[in-house]
């Protein structure tokens, strides 16, 4: 019963969500996911309870492990990893109403910014990645880091705001 149902979650991610998933992508709890209109490279691995939403480009041989968010204007460059519950943000100034009290839903009413990370950059478990920074290449950002500015390649950053350590990745 419980194998049915994660096969027609499985077949949902892959047919009906519009999201284009590349060979041999893993996703051992389709269940337990919500993924729509995303890209996904091959051999990318998604771990349980993962949202990830539309127009997010991931490359090939990611690691998204448990609990993370990955919201759209993402970009996930090959082999990157990014850890258990990393949240990711797209608006430097969420409101949940306009100036006359109505929800915003429309994307006229605020801005999008863009993330990138870079190949086999490195983003530990419950980062929060703020809108329009670059994760360098191949660097390693700590645990529980909040990353308000682009990282430079193959470094090391940690705390809140993040800075870069002495050594590098
Ligand atoms: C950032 C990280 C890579 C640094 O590892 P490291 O180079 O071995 O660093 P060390 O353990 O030698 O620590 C060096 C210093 O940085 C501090 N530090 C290490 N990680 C930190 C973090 N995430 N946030 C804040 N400070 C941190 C240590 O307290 C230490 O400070 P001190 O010199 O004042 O004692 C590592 O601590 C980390 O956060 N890894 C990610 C783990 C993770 O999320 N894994 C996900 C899958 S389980």
């Amino acid at each position: 019963m419980i194998e049915e149902y994660q096969r027609l979650c499985l077949e949902r991610i892959l047919e009906d969500s519009g999201n284009t998933i590349g060979e041999g992508v893993k996703i051992p709890r389709p269940d337990l996911v919500n993924i729509y209109g995303a890209e996904i490279g091959s051999e990318t691995q998604i771990g349980p309870f993962v949202e990830i939403q539309k127009n997010v480009v991931i490359g090939e041989r990611v690691k998204v492990q448990s609990h993370a968010f990955i919201c759209e204007g993402v970009v996930i460059e090959d082999g990157a990893f990014i850890g258990h519950g990393v949240v990711f943000t797209n608006d430097r100034n969420p409101r949940a109403v306009n100036d006359e009290g109505r929800l915003i839903t429309s994307y006229d009413e605020w801005v999008l910014e863009t993330t990138l990370v870079e190949r086999e950059a490195v983003i530990g478990s419950n980062a929060t990645i703020l809108p329009g920074v670059r994760i360098g290449r191949g660097s390693v950002i700590g645990a529980g880091a909040v990353v308000t500015k682009s990282t430079e390649p193959s470094c090391i950053y940690v705390g809140n705001p993040a800075i870069r350590m002495k050594k590098d990745s």
